[in-house]
């Protein structure tokens, strides 16, 4: 069982603000002190460029940010050259639509996505239809992705699917193994890309067993630091992309007639990276380890069940829970909205009582337009949240309530 109290103690934050409930690690993760450490001791002992020194420092640096390729490979069951480093999640799904898509996708060609995709998921592959011709198509997903919608949506001139892990509004796990079967069966050369920003910090995540072609990640959702993402893909389709950028470091050789590209994963990581960043990520994923995924995933189930429970007791058809009712298809994401108060009145009051949110629509817009609703409170919970948490949270809520009383607002 996951001891929390021994838990904040990792985070500098609490000290700092001990009487802080964090409920928005879906925006980003406390960070843990060994990760910022790791940040420090770059800096401080070490802070060189990679590849190119032939000295100590340097030859330090790209060691450690190598061995993070490892770890990283490791940790989600894919081979180091399989593994690219980006700036973000964001970054991962724009290097596959811009590398990947505009090689392959043309007019005549279709690209399906869901409803209840995060902008980052949405918009590049949206952009991509738009510039080439191709049809972009939408399952309409306002709870969660089924099979049914799937085979409904995917047909053989399917080039490209790409869906979420797991929903950051509506905190559903879609059931991407069998997704990618049925996806499969419709047209055996699919290529599936999965978002998994809010899978990767929360379920053990082993790429081979998913049988997806692409997964992304953000480092800063799992206690690692900002500014890094993470992009696995097959060897063999990424061996055949176009670059993404160009530039130092993803070159083989340069003349003036001709340039050719590094080997994976180099080809895909021009330019100085995040070093630092990079380095730091493996502290984050050495310390999630240890948790261990069975025990995260738990305690998130726990405390959205606790919370759900509180929700209705507390507030019974005033409040409109987003996503599905079954908790075992839910990580620690709970949306919702009051039917008399606007989401950002109710963020306002709860940071008064130093409960922090979200607010808003979570770049999820399509979601939020398909259920009717300009904007949503997002609580989340992560390995330093108890039902201590929840209990503060539905009384900041509470006092919402006292406060702006049952003035009707039209969302
Ligand atoms: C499901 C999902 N996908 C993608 C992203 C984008 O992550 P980043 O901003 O780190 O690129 C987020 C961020 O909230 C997300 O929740």
């Amino acid at each position: 069982m996951i001891d929390v109290q021994q838990i904040k103690k990792d985070f500098p934050i609490y000290e700092n603000d001990p009487d802080l409930v964090y409920l928005d690690s879906t925006a980003t993760a406390l960070k843990p002190r060994r990760v910022v450490e790791k940040l420090e001791e770059y800096y401080y002992h070490y802070p060189a460029n990679i590849f190119r020194g032939i000295y100590k420092i340097s030859e330090r640096a790209t060691a450690e940010y190598e061995e993070t390729r490892d770890k990283v490979g490791q940790f989600i069951n894919g081979d180091r050259e399989e593994i690219i480093f980006t700036r973000s999640a964001t970054e991962s799904i724009n290097l596959v639509a811009y590398s990947l898509g505009r090689k392959i996708i043309g007019r005549g060609d279709e690209v399906v996505v869901s409803l209840m995709e995060h902008h980052a998921n949405f918009v590049p592959w949206q952009v991509l239809c738009f510039e080439t011709g191709a049809d972009f198509k939408v399952i309409n997903s306002p709870q969660e992705i089924t099979i049914p919608m799937v085979t409904k949506a995917v047909t053989k001139k399917t080039k490209i699917l790409a869906i979420t892990y797991v929903s950051n509004v509506l905190g559903v796990i879609n059931p991407i193994k069998e997704i990618v079967r049925a996806a499969r069966r419709i047209n055996p050369r699919i290529i599936i890309v999965v978002d998994a920003a809010q899978a990767a910090p929360h379920l053990k995540i082993n790429v081979r067993e998913l049988a997806v072609d692409f997964i992304a990640f953000s480092s800063h959702k799992m206690v690692g630091p900002t500014g890094v993402g993470v992009l696995w893909g097959k060897k063999a389709i990424l061996e055949e992309m176009f670059p993404f950028q160009y530039g130092g470091e993803m070159i083989d050789e340069v003349a003036i007639g001709k340039t050719t590209y590094a080997n994976l994963p180099h080809k895909y990581e021009a330019g100085t990276p995040h070093i630092s960043g990079v380095i730091g990520l493996k502290e984050a994923v050495a310390y999630l380890d240890k948790i261990g995924f069975d025990e995260i995933s738990r305690h998130e189930r726990n405390l959205s069940a606790y919370a759900l429970k509180r929700l209705n007791e507390e507030f019974g058809d005033n409040v409109f829970v987003l996503g599905p009712k079954n908790i075992n298809k839910r990580s620690g994401i709970i949306s919702f909205t009051f039917y008399d108060f606007h989401p950002h009145d109710v963020g306002h009051l709860l940071d008064e009582d130093n409960v922090a949110v979200r607010v808003g629509h979570h770049c999820a817009m399509p979601l939020h337009t398909a259920l009717k609703i300009n904007a949503s409170v997002r609580a989340s919970f992560y390995i330093y949240n108890d039902r201590g948490d929840v209990d503060k949270l539905i009384k900041a809520l509470i006092r919402v309530r006292n406060v702006l009383g049952k003035k009707s607002v039209n969302l």
